[in-house]
């Protein structure tokens, strides 16, 4: 609940009007709750909330369709780039408008007006005198007979260590990279150790814009910009900033725009953020707007919602391209956020490990507001957080369900009951009608304070300490004791209620954007004419207007809104992981080489006996060592057996084994063990016994 009512109460930003970009997806897969998290659900909810303030938006985003990333995907699916961005710029676009995610615009890097809106920004640089060209040794791989730039070279990071770091970057530490930096490169086209080969470039002399960097971020974003932003950013503009190659030799991309400059492209990091630009120019286009006002004028605020890995390119070289063009705004926060990992291990394309969004939509129809609420409540704005399906199910079922639902059902199923369905007039407002409202009103501040400062969690919370305040409120009050008794008060007890309903569903938009379209329906809240300019709530109707559901309003009947999630839907989405762990598993088992060759006599002195396992313990204080009773045949002895971790006791009683029983015993933990058990791998690299029932038995006769 609304412990100080006072708090909240920041001063709004003044911008004019707002540009909010979320980074562009790289259309060489689809996209994630990793992807959704960090970056579409954030500015999603930003966006929405200004647009409810009545504030000035444009929400762009677009699909990122040049670099590396594509060509290698291509080559993998044995496809064109073009065939590859075409399809999965599909798919994206599809998951982003069925999760809701408002985009003024959504472009893509392949179109005109991206090819020519960065083709004019590098002339402009370049006319100006600001890059720096020249003629470098850069990694070429001979086999391919190709220059190895970005993701076509892995090798290790000269700043942390990282042994899978790319040639521009390490996506551990952050760092940019020069692929000429890399410590033992090689390709990933062919595996191949590059050679070095003489090839002209633009660089962007990043040491150049170092003071007007630290000036504008170190000293004028100290207080307002994340930490973990702000840290990362510091730590490279004291480590010195260098030169950097904008162009590159690839056949996929944009052309660089000068005369003899045949085959080369722009480097996908100095065209993917102008394509932000693009976007905007294409919104503009589309709605007879003008987009310069959203770019250039000093009234706008610019905010770039990015996940953490594309914190350089966003706090620092496209912040220099802008400085050095000379004719736009600077971004006032880049609100970056960590990682989200999904069960305990990092979400990975390549691995399968995600839940992809068009796939949860296919086992959790129109429930996109359950994931966007669980991945908001524990969205990475701090750290690395986990999404886990049980968290996921606690969340539906615990909170949205019990909490939101129950008290949006009961005003709903109430009012029908007394009033079939109409906004009863109160009478006198009692103390607790009074301090009720007055909390109410107070919530939009706050929650408005937490999201201007990116607090998107926070946010989120005290929009549900809304519904919490209608839940108190009806049980403390509890309408349905009096209804007979007294009904002029429990007319003001629901009159109140609704208005909290109302309240919520302007509040929760945001955050559960299909759920507040159904309480639209629900309240019936389009038809009203609220003492307000407009016939839709707005956010600060909430704070300022006591009568959001007048007497005598007909509200419907509406529908539950979140239903339970139960285990057995859980559990199919937790085996399916597990599924993708142990197939991962099998695909990366390698087998053991061979070891060195023995001879004969060296085999023949081992006895090797058929054995029945009699009884088998756990040692205890030990995970990994059985304590097994040995039938050999020719006695029963104790044996210790490393197998804990792969076989549990009850499994293996009775079962047959293969003996080595001449080693000589050790004493395991206090156990002497009379032998070994003959363990192997099998082609999946799990441990199985070297089975002595095979169904193939000779004719008794013995080898010596
Ligand atoms: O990391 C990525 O997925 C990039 N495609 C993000 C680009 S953001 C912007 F600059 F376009
Ligand atoms: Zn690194």
């Amino acid at each position: 609940m609304l412990q100080n009512p006072t708090r909240g109460t920041a001063e709004l930003s003044g911008a004019k009007r707002y540009t909010i970009t979320a980074a562009l997806p790289y259309t060489n897969g689809p996209i994630h709750i990793g992807h959704l998290a960090g970056v579409y659900v954030p500015s999603d909810i930003y966006s929405r909330y200004l647009r409810l303030q009545g504030r000035d938006v444009l929400f762009v985003c677009g699909s990122d369709e040049h670099g590396v990333a594509i060509s290698m995907k291509a080559k993998k699916e044995g496809i064109t780039p073009q065939e590859v961005i075409d399809k999965y710029d599909g798919i994206i676009r599809k998951s982003f408008s069925d999760f809701g995610i408002s985009f003024d615009n959504y472009s893509r890097t392949s179109a005109k007006v991206h090819h020519d809106t960065a083709s004019e920004f590098f002339k402009t640089l370049y006319e100006k005198g600001d890059f720096i060209e020249e003629v470098t040794e850069q990694l070429y791989d001979a086999k391919a007979d190709q220059f190895l730039a970005d993701r076509f070279v892995v090798g290790t990071c000269p700043k942390c260590g990282n042994e899978e770091a790319y040639g521009d970057q390490c996506e551990k530490c952050g760092s940019t990279l020069n692929a000429t930096d890399l410590i033992n490169p090689k390709s990933t086209i062919t595996g191949e150790t590059p050679i070095l080969k003489s090839t002209k470039h633009w660089f962007l002399p990043l040491d150049r814009y170092e003071d007007f960097l630290k000036e504008w971020i170190l000293v004028g974003h100290k207080n307002d910009w994340k930490p973990n932003v702000y840290g990362q950013v510091k730590s490279w503009i004291d480590g010195g900033l260098e030169p950097r190659a904008v162009t590159r030799d690839l056949d996929w991309g944009i052309d660089v725009p000068l005369e003899g400059a045949e085959g080369k492209k722009l480097y996908v990091w100095f065209d993917a953020p102008i394509g932000y630009i693009s976007s905007s120019k294409e919104w503009a286009a589309r709605e007879g707007k003008d987009w310069e006002p959203y770019w250039k004028d000093q009234d706008t605020k610019l905010v770039h919602f990015i996940g953490k890995d594309n914190i350089v390119f966003h706090c620092i070289i496209f912040p220099a391209m802008l400085k050095a063009e000379g004719s736009y705004i600077l971004p006032d926060n880049v609100p970056a956020n960590e990682f989200l990992n999904l069960e305990g291990n990092k979400l990975s394309t390549s691995k399968n490990w995600a839940v992809w969004l068009h796939e949860y939509l296919e086992e959790f129809p129109n429930q996109q507001d359950v994931l966007r609420y669980a991945l908001t409540s524990n969205a990475p704005e701090t750290k690395d957080n986990d999404f886990t399906w049980k968290d996921f199910q606690a969340r539906n079922n615990n909170e949205l369900a019990a909490i939101f639902g129950n008290f949006i059902n009961r005003v709903v199923v109430l009012t029908h009951k007394y009033y079939d369905g109409i906004v009863p007039s109160p009478n006198e407002f009692s103390e607790v009608d009074e301090a009720t409202l007055t909390e109410l009103k107070a919530y939009p501040a706050v929650i408005s304070s937490s999201i201007e400062r990116y607090r998107f969690r926070e946010a989120l919370g005290e929009m549900m300490n809304v519904a919490r305040l209608g839940n108190k409120y009806l049980a403390d009050e509890e309408p349905w004791k009096m209804v007979k008794t007294d009904p002029a008060r429990v007319q003001t007890q629901m009159y109140v209620a609704l208005q909290i309903a109302a309240a919520l569903r302007v509040l929760c938009e945001p955050f559960l954007p299909f759920t507040a379209g159904k309480l639209v329906e629900t309240l019936r809240t389009e038809t009203l004419q609220c003492n307000v300019s407009t016939t839709k709530t707005t956010w600060n109707d909430v704070a300022t207007n006591s009568d959001l559901l007048p007497s005598g309003h007909q509200i419907g009947k509406g529908e539950i809104l979140f239903a339970q999630i139960d285990d057995e839907q859980i559990q199919k989405q937790i085996d399916k992981l597990e599924a993708t762990k142990k197939s991962n598993e099998a695909d990366s088992f390698v087998a053991f080489p061979q070891k060195e060759l023995i001879q004969f006599d060296d085999f023949a002195k081992m006895d090797l006996r058929v054995g029945t396992i009699l009884e088998a313990e756990k040692m205890p204080k030990a995970n990994k060592l059985l304590i097994l009773k040995v039938d050999t045949g020719i006695d029963v002895r104790t044996i210790v057996s490393g197998i804990a971790e792969s076989f549990s006791p009850e499994d293996i009683v009775g079962k047959r084994v293969t003996a080595l029983v001449n080693l000589a015993p050790r004493n395991l933990r206090g156990v002497e063990s009379q032998g070994m058990i003959l363990m192997t791998n099998n082609a999946e690299g799990k441990l199985v016994f070297v089975n002595p029932d095979a169904d193939c038995v000779g004719n008794g006769e013995t080898i010596n």
